[in-house]
């Protein structure tokens, strides 16, 4: 079955949690499409596990268009959502309108993702009444790690809690079709999800959430160095990466790659015309 905007509030409204997964190219989409998740976001953390910077900040919209192409290809029946990067929509509406277009027309995303709360609901409202299927995203919004003073849990206190609630409602009543909820007590979580109507998608927000959504290097054992508290490994792909290419490069030091199997055969009347051209020489 295709997922939908439709399909997810469904699955919403019927207690089914909802499976969501970053990817950022063509072959992975379409392995965590086929293992069923019901989203794909092409996310901006790209530019932290895939491109090697610090933050998401660096992130441009072409990066994000290049990569949203690939996903859109290997898909077959997920939700593919393109992250806008940072200072592609904070500008003006217009300008979210301009860049959001972009990644829908161009890039093949059926929906893109937003942070911010209350101050960007205008901004929502005016894409999704154009039409566009729009994703928030609130809590620890990583495009703004250093007016946070870092990656830090959000919503502690109970005017941070409230103002978290009071986000959440803003996106959602501005027409976001989902709000992901980043790096948030549990029971905030809880809290958020019992108030609003669309799915809530956590990463980092504990079990209560409609959904959860999880970066795929995590979720394979790609990550370098201590992973994230919110985050688990199903696998230690990094470990078996590196003893699959040190056997490969081992074998053709030693000259047992390629083997007799890899080599395309030669027509013996052309080698023996080759060896005797170049006996004459
Ligand atoms: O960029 C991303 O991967 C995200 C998820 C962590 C929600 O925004």
């Amino acid at each position: 079955m295709q997922a939908t905007v439709t399909t997810l509030q469904e699955m919403r409204d019927r207690g089914e949690r909802i499976v969501a997964i970053t990817a950022y190219d063509a072959a992975t989409a379409r392995i965590v499409d086929a293992a069923g998740v019901s989203v794909i976001l092409v996310g901006d953390s790209l530019g932290m596990v895939f491109l090697g910077h610090k933050t998401t900040l660096p992130v441009r919209l072409e990066d994000i268009l290049y990569h949203t192409r690939a996903v859109a290809r290997g898909r077959r029946q997920a939700l593919v959502v393109a992250d806008m990067p940072f200072m592609t929509y904070q500008g003006s509406a217009e300008q979210a309108m301009e860049n959001a277009g972009r990644l829908v027309q161009e890039g093949g995303a059926h929906a893109v993702k937003l942070e911010g709360g209350v101050v960007i609901a205008d901004t929502i409202r005016r894409l999704a009444d154009a039409g566009v299927a729009v994703m928030g995203h609130v809590g620890l919004t990583p495009q703004s790690v250093h007016r946070l003073g870092g990656f830090r849990v959000q919503g502690r206190s109970l005017s941070a809690a409230k103002a978290l609630v009071a986000d959440a409602r803003a996106v959602a009543e501005a027409g976001a079709f989902a709000v992901v909820l980043e790096c948030i007590p549990d029971l905030v979580a809880r809290e958020i999800t019992e108030r609003l109507r669309v799915p809530t998608i956590g990463i980092g927000a504990g079990v209560h959430c409609s959904g959860e959504i999880q970066v795929v290097t995590d979720v394979l054992g790609l990550t370098r160095g201590r992973l994230p508290k919110h985050a688990k490994s199903y696998l230690e792909l990094s470990s078996l990466m590196e003893d699959a290419v040190g056997r490969y490069v081992d074998e053709v030091k030693r000259g047992a790659f390629p083997g007799p199997e890899q080599a395309f055969s030669t027509d013996p009347d052309l080698a023996r015309a080759l060896r005797e051209e170049a006996n004459d020489e």
